[in-house]
């Protein structure tokens, strides 16, 4: 099938590009000329595991292309997905502008009846008012229909969970629109559940929220765990073992970040209150993420209570491992707190020190390794739980200055940590004190 992709972002691109790996013919749509340039010669402008290599073989085999000119996209494309941004808003609501923009497009340019699939996560009701935008702008005399068809990969496994998905959900009103976009899926072999347009649309939002919750459920029973010497991994474990459960989504840490949960919460509880419903449950998630990313801080002024001039090496950057992507990565948080606290902050990340930079704030210095990172620091905070820093060399913690290391994802077992001389503080297990006095250094 022909089919054009508007917005090259992180979910625009995987589409595009798994959907010419099951065979069709695909355009993916984006105003930035310089992206599309480097995308014509198979550069993915972001990290993802993969994705690169199948980019260049689906341009080779002719079914991958990439154009700035919507007229050119859209030519004989049977659906055109939307895929563009709809980032926060100041009061957390999602902002509709380029979607709004897109379905005008598309209205004032298809020649042939087409079926509009909405892949960008819109608020409920939000596909509604794409068909009337749709409707009251076409040119030409032709049919359009709205389907809603979320996404559900994570990034950093976005190429195997294309093809390795639990569901595709479609939502449509029409049928055949339907019917269209289960079509155009079949060859993933991944079960579809259809279902309306507005309880699709619920499903992403309410997806995302129940694993945020699920998250912010085991950081605040860590946070017990922590204070009565229990080990909440044995605990998420044991939980974990009844099926009505589950075990994934359990790891204690530093709160969730990215593009998705911290924005998608929020507009979660903007949809319920335009309701006049107060989502309360949702609105304790946000709170206990937020105080959650500043756990490690806390750890460590108890520790060291004045950090002026202290040197803290900080190991992962990213909101999590295999992804440059720094959207409300916890680092934001602590690296501002340490360096407002007088630290010097010496950050290290194997992927996504780049786009740091513009993240984080100017006083940071970054090491090109771990060992650059860690010798002479005062203490270490773990971030990120990249495979690189959890086989770490743990003898490398004795070039520090003190071998204090305050572990915000829980990337060694203790057992391995009490044959160490290093002082280990981690997340929801009991800590391993290599000296109990309060740090004079
Ligand atoms: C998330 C969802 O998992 C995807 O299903 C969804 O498609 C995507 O949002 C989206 O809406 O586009 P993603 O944000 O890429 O995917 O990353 P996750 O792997 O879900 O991790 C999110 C955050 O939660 C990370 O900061 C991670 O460190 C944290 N996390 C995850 C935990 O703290 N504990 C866990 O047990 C799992």
């Amino acid at each position: 099938m022909n089919i054009a992709v508007v917005g090259t972002g992180y979910v625009g691109l995987v589409t595009g590009v798994s959907l010419s790996e099951i065979g069709h013919t695909v355009t993916c749509i984006d105003i930035n000329e310089a992206k599309i340039t480097k995308m014509r010669q198979g550069i993915s402008p972001i990290y993802e595991p993969g994705l690169s290599e199948l980019m260049l073989k689906n341009i080779e085999e002719n079914r991958l292309f990439f154009t700035t000119d919507h007229t050119k996209g859209f030519n004989n494309a049977e659906a055109i997905y939307i895929a563009v941004g709809t980032p926060e808003k100041d009061d957390g609501s999602a902002d509709l502008t380029y979607v709004e923009e897109v379905a005008i497009n598309i209205a004032t340019q298809i020649r042939r009846d087409t079926v509009v699939v909405t892949k960008s996560t819109v608020p409920v009701g939000t596909n509604h008012k794409i068909k009337d935008i749709l409707n009251r702008n076409l040119k030409n005399d032709v049919k359009v229909n709205v389907v809603s068809n979320p996404e559900f990969l994570k990034e950093g496994s976005a190429i195997h969970d294309s093809f390795n998905g639990d569901r595709i959900v479609i939502g449509a009103d029409n049928e055949k629109a339907g019917d269209v976009v289960e079509q155009i899926n079949t060859p993933f072999e991944v079960p579809v559940f259809r279902t309306d347009i507005k309880s699709a649309e619920m499903i992403k939002y309410a997806s995302n929220a129940f694993l945020a919750t699920k998250i912010s459920f085991i950081n605040e029973i860590s946070n017990i765990c922590d204070r009565l010497n229990a080990n909440v991994e044995d605990v998420a474990s044991g939980m974990g073992m009844d099926k009505r459960i589950g075990s994934e989504f359990l790891n204690a840490g530093i709160g969730y970040g990215g593009s998705c949960f911290p924005k998608d919460t929020k507009a979660l509880i903007q949809i319920a209150g335009n309701v006049h419903y107060d989502f309360e449950l949702l609105k304790g998630v946000v709170n206990v993420n937020q105080k959650q990313q500043c756990l490690l801080i806390d750890k460590l002024l108890d520790r060291i209570p004045n950090l002026k001039g202290k040197r803290i090496a900080v190991l992962g950057l990213a909101f999590k491992p295999n992804t440059d992507d720094m959207r409300e990565a916890a680092s934001i948080v602590v690296t501002k707190r340490l360096i407002d606290e007088g630290a010097e902050v010496i950050g290290y990340d194997p992927i996504a020190m780049e786009n740091a930079k513009s993240y984080l704030r100017h006083e940071m210095v970054y090491a090109k390794t771990i060992e650059e990172a860690l010798e002479n620091s005062d203490a270490t905070l773990i971030l990120t739980e990249w495979e690189d820093i959890k086989n770490i060399k743990l003898n490398l913690f004795n070039t520090m200055n003190y071998p204090l290391v305050i572990d915000g994802r829980n990337c060694f077992s203790l057992e391995k940590m009490r044959g160490q001389k290093v002082e280990y503080h981690s997340v929801g297990r009991p800590s391993i004190h290599y000296n109990r006095e309060k740090l004079n250094i």
